[in-house]
């Protein structure tokens, strides 16, 4: 359990503050969280190939919400894999505060590597997450808004 709140710790120190505390008494299942974090991988990658730099910044801070959710959540996933995936986050944030579009990718990788590297170690390496490669979301534009 220690390992758990050090690593929630170290999550929520890294982007911010969240704008809202969880609404109490509704527990989200974990394969629930997983589809939402999903989600937010997708649209991560649209908004920084399309250099939208402050909606990457807005999914990468719920990613890592959704993870010290599941973190908190469920003690029973192993906190060692949710550790690894702080290194590849703080790295695209600061690929997206640098507007590096090379770092990005490369840190991108490196946090698909770290859903992977916790799926296989709980047994479930069929769930292999990818670089996306079309957005399934034809009603969200990723281009950053006109000035
Ligand atoms: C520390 C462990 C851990 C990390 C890190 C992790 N996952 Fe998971 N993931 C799980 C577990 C456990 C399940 C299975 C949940 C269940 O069966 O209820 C899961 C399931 C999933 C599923 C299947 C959900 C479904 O219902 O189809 C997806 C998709 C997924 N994860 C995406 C991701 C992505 C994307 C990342 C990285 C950004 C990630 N996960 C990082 C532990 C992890």
């Amino acid at each position: 359990m220690r390992g758990i709140g050090l690593v929630v710790a170290i999550l929520a120190g890294l982007v911010g503050a969240p704008l809202a505390l969880a609404e109490e008494g509704y527990v989200p299942g974990l394969g629930d969280i997983m589809t939402t974090i999903q989600m937010r991988h997708i649209k991560l990658w649209f908004a920084g190939k399309s250099k939208n730099w402050e909606l990457a910044s807005y999914e990468l801070e719920r990613i890592r919400q959704s993870l010290e959710d599941a973190a908190t959540l469920y003690s029973g996933i192993p906190a060692e894999y949710v550790g690894a995936t702080v290194g590849p986050i703080q790295d695209i944030d600061a690929a997206v505060k640098d507007k590096n579009g090379t770092e990005f990718v490369k840190a991108y990788g490196a946090l698909t590597g770290a859903c992977n590297a916790c799926h296989q170690a709980i047994g479930r390496g069929f769930i292999a997450i990818q670089t996306p490669s079309a957005s399934p979301f034809t009603d969200q534009s990723f281009t950053p808004p006109k000035r």
